[in-house]
């Protein structure tokens, strides 16, 4: 977790470290820190809480300058305390570091160097600047390469380090000079005109240029006014591309919205179509996903298909199961990342992994898919953000095109990696059982999607309603059927993620072996009551709550009159596929939570505990 940025140039550091944190805020905001040199030295703030806590802060200090770093903490080691934000400092205080990752070995390496250096903090990361400390010396006064002297330093320090990081350093002794490098925590570089940037992904330096390099693992990269070397941690020099990247600042920008989740939320009909695009085949009543890398007789040959995720990714993979069972015949099992990687998982050459993840650098995530190649398996990423390491790790794949999601909580990322992985399922079913009848009426579905679930937003208002009629509710039970369970798993974590109300999902008919003892009037249901082929089975679902005198709230199909009569509150979605259900049925429990948070005056786009990407285990 937590974010990184760094800035070496011709301009002023301060604003844009400032305004590259606010974008890397998602990925932690317990407490931020900068550190600028000037005049060979460095002056150093960091502040408690939200990165306007330390812009306040900082609106008291003359600070100048055109290089720095500075970092966004998700709290893994130490407390969230102001002596526990980065930057952190050897015992002289020339030595700045900035980490992303976790030392696993820290205690180990203090016992072992550190005997008689001043600590000030409680995290693994100051050890790293003491640790460069202890190796700085000997390399400072044999080698003759003055220059290099510092990241031979940070290269011997590294080699004792067991766990994953995402570094950058900076020494009084070396003014414009920055090392990063990298192991298991993203880093990227930015190359601008005469500047340059660094970074946990390329949300900062996208205001100043799209000209990025990323770094791999084992990679370190000496960013000076001059240009850019990466080496290997041997410290052999390494030839990297410099890649473009598409996404403009604007399409990170609020966009007019309270804030991202709004933003995001109301995207979902135009990114659908971007992720869409050039994928579906209407002639032959299939998809095509290019990146996929794999021959018709590949794809033939897979026999079990292995969807893997975290969170919010892992409720998209089980409509990716139903769509895989369902269109191609193929058993598929979707795993909790975490849970899979120590599982000691079966998989042979016939094996298809999926992994699926928004930001692509959730370490469980990676570690999984890691841990599936190992054994052989085929192994692809659906992936939001371009040149994350599971795109980069995976051998073939598709990115689902959402755009850049900086709301903590996952909402585009979400509604385009079902649209994926429902093509995909075609895809892989278009050879083996759907008819090409089956396979038009789906495409044709696809291709009405957009509207449908700008239709389904439009009841933002009558949600509003429904939200202030039960805003003092504490418990609420969410209720789906077959590919509208996971819908309802959806909903309830988007409510508890951001309103912090207690709520569970069940599928419909699991509700009468146990959760229905909790029902009463003070615990309100959410159930999905779609007209698909389960709507018979969930009505009989939903008069069992009635008997119980829960409120109910219903999501239905236009025009289904009869819902007003089983429920307190309905609201209308637009009809789809059933497979497409999850896409227009999702959406107003998104606004759900959206306008309980703001009712209850949540900060909606940074909920309390959580990060948007976790890159550590
Ligand atoms: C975190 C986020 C969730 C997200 C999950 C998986 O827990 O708070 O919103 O669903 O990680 O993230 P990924 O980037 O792999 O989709």
């Amino acid at each position: 977790m937590c974010g990184i940025v760094g800035y070496i140039g011709h301009k002023e550091a301060l604003p844009i470290l400032l305004k590259g944190l606010r974008r890397l805020e998602y990925r932690g905001y317990d407490s931020a820190g900068v550190a600028i040199a000037h005049n060979g030295t460095f002056k150093s703030v960091r502040a408690v809480g939200k990165i306007d806590n330390l812009a306040a802060k900082l609106q008291n200090e003359n600070i100048q300058g055109t290089f720095g770093i500075a970092h966004t903490r998700w709290a893994t080691h130490g407390g969230v305390t102001e002596e526990n934000a980065h930057p952190h400092t050897d015992c002289s205080g020339d030595i700045i570091v900035v980490h992303n990752g976790i030392v696993e070995n820290y205690r180990e390496l203090k016992d072992k160097f550190l005997k008689g250096h001043t600590l000030r903090s409680q995290t693994d990361t100051e050890i790293l600047a003491h640790l460069i400390e202890t190796q700085y010396s000997a390399f400072a006064e044999a080698s003759a390469d003055k220059q290099g002297a510092l990241r031979a330093a940070v290269q011997s320090a590294l080699s004792y380090v067991r766990g994953t990081y995402g570094l950058v350093v900076m020494h009084a002794k070396h003014p414009r000079t920055l090392i990063a490098a990298r192991l298991g925590s993203p880093l990227v570089v930015g190359v601008g005109d005469k500047e340059y940037f660094i970074a946990s992904d390329t949300s900062p330096m996208l205001a100043h240029t799209q000209q990025v390099i990323f770094l791999d693992d084992e990679e370190m990269v000496e960013i000076t006014d001059t240009g850019v070397q990466i080496f290997n941690l041997q410290d052999k020099k390494i030839d990297k591309h410099t890649e473009h990247i598409d996404w403009s600042e604007a399409e990170a920008e609020k966009g007019g919205f309270a804030n991202f989740m709004l933003k995001e939320i109301f995207d979902q009909p135009t990114v659908i179509k971007d992720a869409l695009r050039g994928r579906l085949v209407e002639d032959e009543g299939t998809a095509h996903l290019g990146g996929l890398n794999m021959t018709d007789v590949d794809m033939r040959s897979i026999n079990r298909v292995i969807l893997i995720a975290c969170g919010t990714a892992s409720y998209a993979a089980m409509v990716g199961k139903y769509a895989f069972e369902r269109l191609a015949g193929i058993p598929t099992e979707v795993e909790v990342a975490s849970e899979f990687r120590y599982s000691d998982p079966i998989l042979d050459k016939n094996t298809l992994v999926f992994g699926i993840s928004q930001s692509g650098e959730t370490a469980d995530t990676i570690a999984a898919l890691r841990e599936a190649k190992r054994k052989g398996a085929f192994v692809r990423g659906v992936v939001n953000v371009i040149g994350s390491t599971i795109a980069r790790e995976t051998d073939g794949g598709t990115y689902i095109h959402a755009g850049p999601e900086l709301a903590v909580a996952s909402t585009k990322a979400y509604t385009n990696m079902i649209a994926v992985l429902v093509m995909y399922a075609l895809q892989f079913g278009r050879l083996r059982r759907v008819t090409v009848a089956t396979g038009e009426r789906l495409v044709k579905a696809f291709r009405e999607i957009s509207v449908k679930m700008e239709q389904s937003l439009k009841i933002e208002s009558e949600v509003k309603k429904i939200v202030e009629k039960y805003k003092q509710y504490k418990n609420f039970l969410f209720l789906g059927r077959g590919v509208n369970f996971p819908v309802a798993l959806e909903g309830s974590l988007k409510l508890k993620e951001i309103t912090y109300i207690h709520s569970e999902a069940y599928p419909g008919g699991e509700m009468k072996h146990g959760p229905i003892a909790l029902l009463s009037p003070d615990f309100p249901v959410v159930a999905i009551l779609t007209k698909n082929q389960l709507y018979d089975k969930m009505r009989s679902n939903i008069e069992e709550i009635r008997a119980r005198k829960a409120p109910v709230i219903l999501i239905a199909t236009e025009g289904d009159e009869q819902a007003k009569e089983l429920a307190d509150d309905v609201i209308y979605v637009p009809p789809t596929m059933e497979l497409l259900e999850p896409l227009v049925n999702t959406i107003p429990l998104q606004l759900f939570a959206y306008h309980m948070a703001v009712a209850l005056g949540k900060d909606v786009d940074r909920p309390r505990n959580l990060a948007k990407s976790v890159t550590v285990e």
